[in-house]
């Protein structure tokens, strides 16, 4: 029997459009796979705790992430952009044996691999005992080797120059790995212009890095709150520049809020949680994909970095000459580093080092950054609105592995601290991690200092060494048993 027309048409077009749905939905199923899919991390990172935090996401692969392979090959393809040989070892980064990445690189599957930074890129130190053992890494201590500023400048110096193509990223990817056919049309036509145009959209954020009146920062520093402003609340560039060493962040649990206490070198910030949840949303570069699932990754994170001990003196120290140090630190520091002041705000005409770091920063910033997590539905009490006034009276646990010293960095060693600031070095080599326990920090001086560190001079813009004369007119013998003392903390 014949069917009539209508009726066929509209079998027809259902028909077809059962078939485009399946196709629809195929594709869609293809582009989530290929794109979106996560795979978990691997049980030797997510089940131990140390290396969860070397190496765990925090999910920043996803918004911020650079593709595996690109990453890969980008120092084969670019070793002129490198601050030296070496690959990805020249920036400073902290690497273990036998580990495919540096420790603070997470690499995940969304969709192909990906590869991110965690906080322990920032905040893991290395340091030998002397130039001929292996070195040994603490995690929750200061990186205070990494070229951070050099880093981001590579990403997109890369991405600036022509040799970033398809053709050249392709043919060095196929000397690593054996990608199949369709993973190679999506890294040609889709992954590599994509992650181009996206780290070229980070150049004009990246805009004072490339000044030439300001220095560069150096191995071991960041300029955090700039990189604040001008990633999270985008404002537009102005004259401040205010690189401070990367603190440790062993044992916060010592921060009690409820005591006055802030955090950040300045004070800048309520609380650990604020703390940990812009410094992940800094690592993210967007709004988390899950809230819940973000604020239970910021509190695992606050409970390891709570109660991580701060390491032991790795040395012999005199106990009782250390004992001895006591009574001359709580003759002369006690007021400010054990007692109530501790964490809190000391005036910067009291503690007269470098402001540079506190210009770096305000009250409309706090605002305005505190309106963007607002905005994202997450509750924390945030950035401080208030003007800054000065840094915070450090506690000193664990100062040892803390050099150079003040939030800038710009003093080498404990012995320096205490001299009269026009006695303290000029300039010192930063970033080299043999020990020195004579002068407690690390050696800046001698041909390997020079050749893997980078020159810190406190003439330059935020390098000032100023201040903090406490201590520095006590007689010698003080001095050396106060400095006893200090390695005991
Ligand atoms: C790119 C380097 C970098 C990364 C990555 C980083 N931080 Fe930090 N962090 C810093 C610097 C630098 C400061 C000091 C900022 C200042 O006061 O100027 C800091 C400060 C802190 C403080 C305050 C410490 C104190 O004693 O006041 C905490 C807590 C902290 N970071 C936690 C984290 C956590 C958790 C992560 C990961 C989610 C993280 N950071 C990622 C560089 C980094
Ligand atoms: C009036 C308060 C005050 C007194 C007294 C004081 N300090 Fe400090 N100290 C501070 C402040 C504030 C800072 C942070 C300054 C900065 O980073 O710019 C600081 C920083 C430090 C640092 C550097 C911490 C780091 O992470 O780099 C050390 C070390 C230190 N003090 C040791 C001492 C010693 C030793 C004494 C005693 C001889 C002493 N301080 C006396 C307020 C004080």
């Amino acid at each position: 029997m014949k069917t009539p027309p209508s009726t066929h048409r509209g079998r027809s077009l259902i028909a077809a459009l059962l078939v485009l749905l399946v196709l629809g939905a195929a594709g869609g199923a293809f582009a989530w796979y290929k794109f979106f899919r996560e795979e978990a991390q691997p049980a030797w990172i997510t089940d131990d705790p140390d290396m969860r935090f070397k190496y765990g996401s925090i999910g920043a692969e996803r918004d911020a992430g650079i593709p595996y392979w690109i990453f890969y090959v980008l120092p084969r393809i670019f070793p002129d952009k490198l601050p030296g040989p070496g690959g990805y070892a020249s920036f400073g980064v902290v690497w273990e044996e036998g580990q495919e990445l540096p420790v603070g690189f997470s690499k995940k599957v969304v969709g192909f691999p990906r590869v991110a930074n965690n906080c322990a890129a920032c905040h893991t130190s290395s340091y030998r005992a002397s130039a001929d053992v292996a070195p040994v890494f603490v995690p929750t201590g200061p990186n205070h080797t990494l070229d951070l500023w050099a880093f981001f400048r590579f990403l997109i110096d890369c991405a600036k120059d022509p040799r970033f193509n398809a053709d050249n990223l392709m043919a060095e990817i196929r000397l690593v790995t054996d990608l199949s056919f369709i993973d190679r049309m999506i890294y040609r036509f889709l992954i590599i212009p994509i992650t181009r145009k996206t780290l070229l959209e980070r150049e004009e954020q990246f805009a004072w890095l490339y000044r030439p009146d300001f220095p560069p920062w150096g191995r071991g520093r960041d300029d955090a709150m700039n990189l604040t402003k001008y990633f999270m609340i985008r404002w537009p560039m102005d004259d401040t520049l205010g690189p401070t060493d990367m603190p440790s962040l062993w044992n916060l649990k010592k921060y009690d809020p409820e005591k006055g206490m802030r955090m950040n070198f300045a004070g800048d910030s309520h609380d650990p949680f604020s703390v940990i949840i812009d410094s992940a949303l800094g690592l993210l570069g967007a709004p988390p994909k899950n809230n819940d699932e973000f604020l239970e990754q910021v509190r695992w994170i606050q409970d390891y970095v709570s109660n991580k001990p701060a390491p032991k003196y790795p040395f012999p120290i005199d106990a009782a000459r250390a004992e001895q140090g006591k009574a001359v630190f709580d003759a002369n520091c006690a007021a400010c580093h054990a007692s109530s002041r501790t964490g809190t705000v000391v005036a910067l005409a009291e503690v007269g080092t470098s402001r540079d770091r506190i210009d770096t920063w305000n009250e409309k910033a706090a605002r305005e950054a505190n309106a963007v997590v607002r905005e994202m539905g997450i509750e924390r009490p945030g950035l401080v609105e208030e003007p800054l006034t000065g840094y915070i009276a450090a506690f000193l646990d664990g100062i040892w592995l803390r050099a150079p010293y003040l939030h800038n960095g710009s003093v080498p060693t404990l012995r320096d601290l205490l001299e009269p600031p026009p006695q303290r070095p000029t300039a010192f080599w930063r970033g080299y991690d043999v020990y020195d326990p004579v002068r407690v920090g690390f050696v800046t001086s001698g041909a390997e200092a020079e050749r893997i560190g980078t020159r810190h001079e406190v003439a330059a813009k935020g390098g000032g060494n100023e201040g903090h004369v406490f201590g520095t007119e006590l007689p010698d013998e003080d001095k050396d048993v106060l400095l006893e003392y200090l390695k005991t903390l």
